[in-house]
């Protein structure tokens, strides 16, 4: 259980490792044997679920320094196939296309909550290229088979990431070209942790289609540092910019632009965030300093091809919208209703529990704003990202908030409440 009271934060911190490159760069080192070094790599409920899958899957891995070492001779059928993947449907999603591909036989498995979630959108795809994968009516578990698979080209419905990453993984081992066609732009970590391996893998202009080809198993070792995830540092930024008298700055964010679509948001809602200490990773990763100081916020629309630049950020700019002046309506997101909860649905019970105006509508919501809130008594759901947003919402609601079940948070930002506390937030 966590009590927050109204704060103010101050002072310069860090944010933990980018979940999603963490994820792809224990993943993809088993396209290329070798050794890898990973800096800065996130250690959290999601990404250890990786990591131990892929340990069983025949990596070996130690730890030096904050420096994960990766040993990988490729990859091996696991002795006991069942695959745990926790809370992580990155982890599911992910390695489903690079476990098709690389003819391994294993049962993806995962947490109750996990099992809720949809699968079809990878297995149907997979089963096209000639993956013999079998869901439990659409759902984990996921039976995967030997096969060999061939190249086909995919129109994704919807744009994700967790899909195009899972075609383009099985596509590294097909035959013929794989090229995948996304309707949006979705986060491209996949891309150019490829090209940075050397992979042979062509973009459109756009960037919304990719393809690649075999051989793509004989790449560069990975040698990476992981940027601060932007996700995690997004419920930072509003707070700064809510919480009177604060001043934050964020060290080493990942500014990906394919994930930084809640800045380009918040700025519209006139925010003040400052951008510093511009670079580049050598995974081909931009990465800067951001400066957040309070502002007043002015109501915004967002939707279409904004919704899958700022997807995970939703919720906690939601919150955001409860302090601008005037009607923020976010719609096209109906994908948040498939994360670890229904996102869209649980986002709008929270807010109103904090005494905010919040209208449901089928793919997104309506937020009249400004409204004061007052603290609140609410469970995270077993939600990372929805643990986050109640002990956000507490520190500007009047009285004290308490939170219940945050050790999801975990699964994404270990260590949230310390770093809170440690920029003078009343949390405990
Ligand atoms: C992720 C992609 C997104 C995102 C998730 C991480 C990734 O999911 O919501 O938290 O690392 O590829 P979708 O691909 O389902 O949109």
């Amino acid at each position: 259980m966590l009590r927050i009271e109204p704060s103010s934060l101050r002072g310069a911190t860090t944010v933990p490792g980018d979940k999603s490159i963490s994820h792809r760069a224990v993943m993809f080192s088993a396209l290329a044997p070798g050794v890898h070094r990973v800096r800065g790599w996130l250690q959290a409920g999601d990404t250890l679920a990786t990591l131990s899958v892929m340990q069983a899957l025949g990596l070996r891995v130690s730890q030096e320094d904050g420096e994960l070492r990766i040993e990988s001779q490729g990859l091996r059928s696991p002795t006991w196939p069942r695959l745990d993947c926790r809370n992580s449907g990155t982890t599911m999603r992910l390695l489903s296309g690079l476990l098709a591909g690389a003819g391994i036989e294993a049962v993806l498995d995962g947490s109750d909550q996990l099992r809720r979630r949809p699968m079809r959108r990878v297995t149907e795809p997979l089963r096209r290229m000639g993956a013999q994968i079998e869901d439990t009516e659409g759902r984990a578990p996921l039976h995967i088979r030997p096969a060999a698979l061939h190249g086909v080209e995919h129109h994704l419905p919807i744009a994700s990431a967790q899909v195009k990453s899972a075609l383009l993984l099985a596509g590294c081992f097909a035959e013929g070209e794989t090229v995948v066609h996304e309707p949006a732009r979705s986060r491209d970590h996949t891309e150019r942790m490829l090209l940075a391996m050397g992979a042979p893998l062509r973009l459109s202009e756009d960037r919304r289609t990719c393809a690649i080809q075999r051989p793509a198993t004989r790449l560069q070792s990975l040698d990476v540092m992981v940027p601060g995830d932007f996700s995690s540092a997004a419920f930072l930024i509003v707070a700064a910019t809510l919480a009177p008298g604060s001043e934050v700055s964020l060290q080493q964010v990942n500014l990906n632009p394919t994930r930084i679509g809640l800045l380009h948001i918040l700025q519209r809602m006139g925010a003040s965030i400052e951008i510093a200490d511009l670079a580049e990773t050598s995974g081909g990763e931009p990465l800067g300093t951001l400066i957040v100081r309070p502002a007043a916020l002015r109501a915004t629309q967002v939707g279409g091809e904004e919704i899958p630049l700022a997807i995970d950020e939703l919720p906690i700019l939601a919150l955001a919208a409860t302090q601008a002046e005037g009607e923020t309506v976010i719609r096209d997101a109906a994908e948040l209703r498939v994360k670890e909860t229904d996102r869209i649905a649980q986002v709008c019970d929270i807010l109103r529990a904090f005494g905010a105006e919040v209208e449901e509508l089928p793919d997104g919501m309506i937020i009249r704003g400004p409204r004061p809130l007052r603290g609140a008594h609410l469970s995270s759901r077993g939600d990372h990202r929805l643990g986050m947003l109640i002990a956000v919402a507490g520190l500007i609601a009047r009285g004290e908030t308490i939170l219940e079940d945050e050790a999801c948070i975990a699964d994404s930002f270990p260590g949230f409440a310390t770093t809170l506390a440690r920029l003078g937030a009343k949390i405990g």
